[in-house]
Parts: C-alpha cells; structure tokens; sequence
C-alpha cells in the first residue's frame, strides 16, 4: 500500500508537470490504410520547461501535437494534463480544458484572411465569452506583446510571413495559457523572422511559459533545453543536456 510520504511525493511531482502522457497511441484508418502515427509514447514535462521535438517528417510529431494540444483523442494510452486526467473527458470539457490551459501555433498561422489581424486574436476570447470591449483591450494588449499593435486593422494578406507568425503568437496568448504548443512556428520564414519568433518564446519561457515545438531545423531545436527525439511514432532519445538560450560564459556567444 502507498504509504502517506509516497503518496504526498507523488502528488508533488505531478504537481511540478505541465504534462505527462503514458503509452499514447495513434492509429489512423483501418485494414489496408491503417496507420500507427503512434506506437506508445511516454513524456513527462516539467512546468516552465522548453522542449523541442525533432524527428523525420511522417514519424509522429504533429500527431503527438495534436494530442498534447487536445485537437485530437489517442487510440489509447492516458494524458495528465496541469495534474489532471484529460483523456476520459468529454467535448465541452475538452474545448475548456484546452482554452484554460494551451495555446497552439501551427506553421501554416491558421488565421482568418478576410478578418483583422484584430479579430483573429480576439477569436479565442469569443470562444470563451469574454465580452466585446475586454476582448479588444486584451487583443490589443497581446498585439503589443508581439509588436504589432500598428498592424491591428490589418488583414492577414497584408502582412509578412514573420508577421502573420506574431498574430498567430498573439492568439495563442490571449488567454494566458500556461502551455503553448508550436508545430513548425519557423518552418514557413527566413532566418531573421524565424529569430523573432524564437526570442519571443524565449520572452515567454523566462515568464514561467511551458514551450513545447516541434522543429526540423537543428539551430532551431538547440534554442530549447530538452531535445526529444520521434521516430515511427516513438521517442527514441530524450537530450536534457542542452542549457537553451544560456549564454556561453567563456565565449559570450549565445550557445
Ligand atoms: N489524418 C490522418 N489520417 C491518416 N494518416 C495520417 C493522418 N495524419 C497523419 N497521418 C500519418 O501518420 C504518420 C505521422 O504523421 P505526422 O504526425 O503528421 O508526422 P510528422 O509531423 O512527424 O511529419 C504519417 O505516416 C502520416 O501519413
Ligand atoms: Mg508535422
């Protein structure tokens, strides 16, 4: 039987997890188009923590995403979310669940183009019922954050890669989430845009964020602390040893 320490152990590690999936699976389709995306994976994340996801393209990291972000269920396997079990739960306690706790940027920005660059970010407000003038003064508040309180009216179309990538950001804040989920953020822009999106993460990770991102690009995924490796829908290695955005004290150059 647990005894009271053990059990008040095991209730201060889950308390310091963001995240813990066990044995998650993920078959898609049936007889000859069936797909095992996942094969059982197992991850913990420490709250405020940074992790990047690499791996080959088909081996599982956007549909691992998916399912950390609550945008899909697995075949099986049990997902503790913030402390809690969230893969019994049902679609409203889902769509709460995710609103309350992640904020997911995909590579390809997701945003509405014929809405302002304003009412995208307001999108999730809406969603969670915040009244009309709240939701802009927060939307506005997460376009500062992001620099583009001069691009509010804008369109989507009339702005850059780098830029639609910020509202995106923005819209993933605006609820302030404790977890934000990126498949891909810099996948779509050139080096120096790509460099803004990561200092912005870096910005959230110093406020206590939870950053889980899924990269192909190497100078990309050493920005993190943790390097999680995917292959045919497993983990195949799991590097702590990275120290992020650290700067190197002997060289003074941003390792
Ligand atoms: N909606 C889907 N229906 C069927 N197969 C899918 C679907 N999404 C992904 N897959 C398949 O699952 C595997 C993993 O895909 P994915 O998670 O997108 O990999 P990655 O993001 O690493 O490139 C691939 O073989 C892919 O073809
Ligand atoms: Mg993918």
């Amino acid at each position: 039987m647990e005894t009271l320490e053990d059990r008040q152990g095991r209730e201060a590690q889950i308390a310091q997890e963001a995240i813990s999936v066990r044995d998650l699976t993920k078959i898609y389709g049936e007889g000859e188009g069936r797909v095992e995306a996942l094969a059982g994976v197992s991850l913990k994340v420490q709250r405020e923590e940074w992790i990047s996801i690499v791996g080959p393209s088909g081996s599982g990291k956007s549909t691992l995403m998916n399912l950390l972000g609550l945008l899909d269920r697995p075949t099986s396997g049990s997902y503790v979310l913030d402390g809690r079990e969230v893969s019994g739960l049902k679609g409203g306690e889902v769509t709460r669940a995710r609103r309350d706790t992640i904020g997911f940027v995909f590579q390809s920005y997701n945003l509405l183009p014929r809405e302002s660059t304003l009412k995208n970010v307001e999108l999730p407000m809406v969603y969670a019922g915040v009244r009309g003038a709240e939701r802009k003064s927060r939307a506005m508040e997460a376009l500062e954050r992001v620099g583009l309180s001069n691009r509010a009216s804008h369109k989507p179309p009339e702005l850059s890669g780098g830029q639609k990538q910020r509202v995106a950001i923005a819209r993933a804040l605006v609820n302030s989430p404790a977890i934000v989920l990126a498949d891909e953020p810099t996948g779509n822009l050139d080096t120096k845009s790509g460099e803004g999106i990561l200092e912005l993460f870096g910005e959230l990770k110093a406020e206590g964020t939870t950053l889980i991102m899924v990269t192909h690009d190497t100078d990309v995924a050493e920005r993190a602390e943790r390097i999680v490796e995917v292959r045919d829908g497993l983990i195949v290695a799991d590097d702590r040893t990275h120290d992020g955005n650290k700067t190197d004290e002997k060289t003074g150059v941003a390792s």
